[in-house]
This record gives C-alpha cells, structure tokens and sequence, in this order.
C-alpha cells in the first residue's frame, strides 16, 4: 500500500553496454516523469550505481539490460538477489537483444517475485549489437530507433498509472506472465535450435586473453576489472591472463573492446567465419519470422550487409566507449 499523503517513488534500474537499454531506459523514465503527479518521485540509476538494498524506498522498481547468451547477465541476476524481501512493491522488467528475448523474462519475472515483488509489467526492444565477431552494419541495426523510443515512453508512463491503479485495489491490473507454449510463441517463436554451423562457432571462440604488460598500466587503471558485468578478471596474483571459460564469464568481450590501452589481445580469426554461417543459418531466418509476423522492423535493407567487411576486432581500440 502506499502511505497516504506520499506519492508515488519509482526508480529505472539499467545495466547497458552499448548503450541500448541506455537509450530505452531514459525515455522509460521520461514517460514515468510524464505520468507522475504532484509529489512523486522518479529515479534513474545504473546498476552499479545503485545498491539493491536500496530499492526498498521505491514502490514502483524498473529493471532492465542487454540479454545475453538468452537471459540476463549474471550481474542483474545477483542485483535481483541482493534485494531485500520488499512484500508488495511492484517492479516491472525490459531489455534489449539483437533477436530473440528467450528466457530473460522466465528467469527475471519470477526472481522478482520471489522477492516479494508484484511484477506488474514486461517489454523488450530491438537493439543493434557490437560484438567481435559481428559485420558492421549488423541485422538489427538503427535499433532502438525513434519508434521504439517513443513505445519505451509509453510503456513507461503506462507503468505508472497501472501501479497507481493496483495500489488503489485493483489487483486484476496484474499480468500473468505467460509460459509454456504461450510463452514460446512470443519469446521464443523459433525453436533455438543450434545449427552444426553454430555450434562449430561455439567451439571455436577465443578462451583466453593475453593481457600486454607494455600497454597495460594496472594497477593504476583498472578499467577491464572494474567493468566486467561478472566480476571474472583478477589481476592481483600476479598473473595477467583473462579466461573466457569461468563459468561466470559471459564471453562479452567488453575487456578486450573497450581496454582504453588496447593492452588486452584476443585472436577472433578463427571464429569470425564460422560465426558468419551462424548468422545466416540462425539469427537471419530468426529475424525474417519475426518480420513476417510484423514483431521486427529491419532498418537495414539486406543487401548492405556484407559478411567479410569491417570487424570491430580491426579498428583501433577502444572498439567503443562505456558511458561513465
Ligand atoms: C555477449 C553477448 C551475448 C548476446 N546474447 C544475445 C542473445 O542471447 N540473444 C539476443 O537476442 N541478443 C544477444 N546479444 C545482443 C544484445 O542483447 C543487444 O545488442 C543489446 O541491445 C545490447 O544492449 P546494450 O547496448 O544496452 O549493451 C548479445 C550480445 C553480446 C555482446
């Protein structure tokens, strides 16, 4: 219940690489600000900016990031579990993905719940991926665009008038998250099945980083260990080496890509082609399904995109900036 004579505080809890949720988290909060009457509160925060002990001053918490390997990363995860018990606070959850949002919505609904949360509300967006072995431009490229921005308002706003309506007593206002076979036809309309091609990529991606110890100034930069979303880098025994094979690891890549020294050396050749045929076998016919049943927007006409052009591996490092 909200105690009377408060209004309503909400907060948007983002995790973003690339900066697509970024994107779609800020025109969230600006359709909670849209919503909002006098005398509620409304937050925005990155994860690691955020304790998850603190969303127990929020009645209404969005949480959201980039889906990787078909569900959440691991650090979005143990921010859910960080939180306190909170009885009957709502939250609501979106992401973005390149293709398909798969299981993001079965782990993280349910994790909410289970912290006592009223999850009153889902979406997922499109979003343009960076990623070692991805050509430029990419499949989804253009996404978010002003469109999904504008829904990403919306849905926002929407979000905040429901949690008034619910708190209020109108408990019929809460969605049932589907499963099964519902849930697969939304999320997962096509079997996720890996082709040989793929799994021959899976096989072949890189499993350790050499770190150069002429380019790389730890201890007084500690940029790759402060920004791996799963905490797998550990320079301090001395050994300047990074495993992709922890079973934590998400094989992001983001150390390598966004090492402001370039000191962090991968070998991505070997994967590269096969992730090509991955591509074509896998995430196109993905995406045209998702075309024919008008879920998917392509803002980059097909034939632009060329598999052997332009890795980001091949340009000069840092591949891309993390917003600080
Ligand atoms: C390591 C990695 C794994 C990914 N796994 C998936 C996936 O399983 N399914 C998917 O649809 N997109 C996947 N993506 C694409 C991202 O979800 C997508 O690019 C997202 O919009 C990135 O968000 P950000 O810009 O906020 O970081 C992956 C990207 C990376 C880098």
């Amino acid at each position: 219940m909200l105690i009377k004579g408060e209004g309503l505080k909400s907060i948007v809890v983002y995790y973003s690489q690339t900066g697509n949720t970024k994107k779609i988290a800020h025109a969230i909060h600006r359709g909670l600000k849209k919503a909002s009457q006098t005398g509620d509160q409304y937050d925005i925060a990155r994860l690691k900016d955020v304790s998850p002990r603190d969303m127990v001053n929020y009645d209404l918490i969005g949480i959201g990031s980039p889906i990787m390997e078909l569900r959440e990363p691991l650090n979005v995860t143990e921010f859910i579990d960080g939180m306190k018990p909170v009885d009957g606070k709502h939250a609501f959850v979106f992401n973005t993905h390149g293709c398909l949002p798969s299981w993001y919505m079965a782990n993280v609904v349910p994790r909410l719940i289970q912290r006592g949360l009223t999850v009153i509300g889902w979406n997922d967006w499109f979003g343009s991926v960076v990623y070692p072995f991805i050509m430029k431009p990419y499949l989804t490229d253009g996404h978010p665009d002003a469109i999904d921005l504008e829904e990403a308002e919306h849905f926002g706003a929407e979000m905040v008038e429901r949690s008034r309506r619910i708190y209020k007593g109108e408990t019929q206002l809460i969605p049932k998250l589907p499963t099964g076979k519902a849930y697969d036809e939304i999320y997962n309309p096509v079997p996720m099945e890996p082709t040989p091609e793929y799994l021959a990529f899976l096989k072949a991606v890189p499993r350790v980083a050499k770190v150069n110890r002429e380019k790389c100034k730890y201890p007084k930069c500690t940029h790759c260990i402060d920004n791996c979303p799963t905490g797998c880098i550990d320079f301090s025994s001395g050994e300047f080496s990074i495993r992709f094979d922890s079973k934590r690891c998400i094989t992001c890549y983001l150390c390598e890509q966004t090492c402001p020294n370039g000191a962090i050396e991968v070998d991505y050749t070997e994967g590269t082609p096969l992730h090509d045929v991955g591509v074509k076998t896998l995430f196109l016919p993905i995406l045209e399904h998702m075309e024919k049943q008008g879920r998917f927007r392509r803002l980059v006409p097909l034939k632009d995109i060329k598999y052997e052009d332009n890795r980001p591996w091949k340009l000069k490092h840092p591949h891309f900036k993390i917003d600080y």
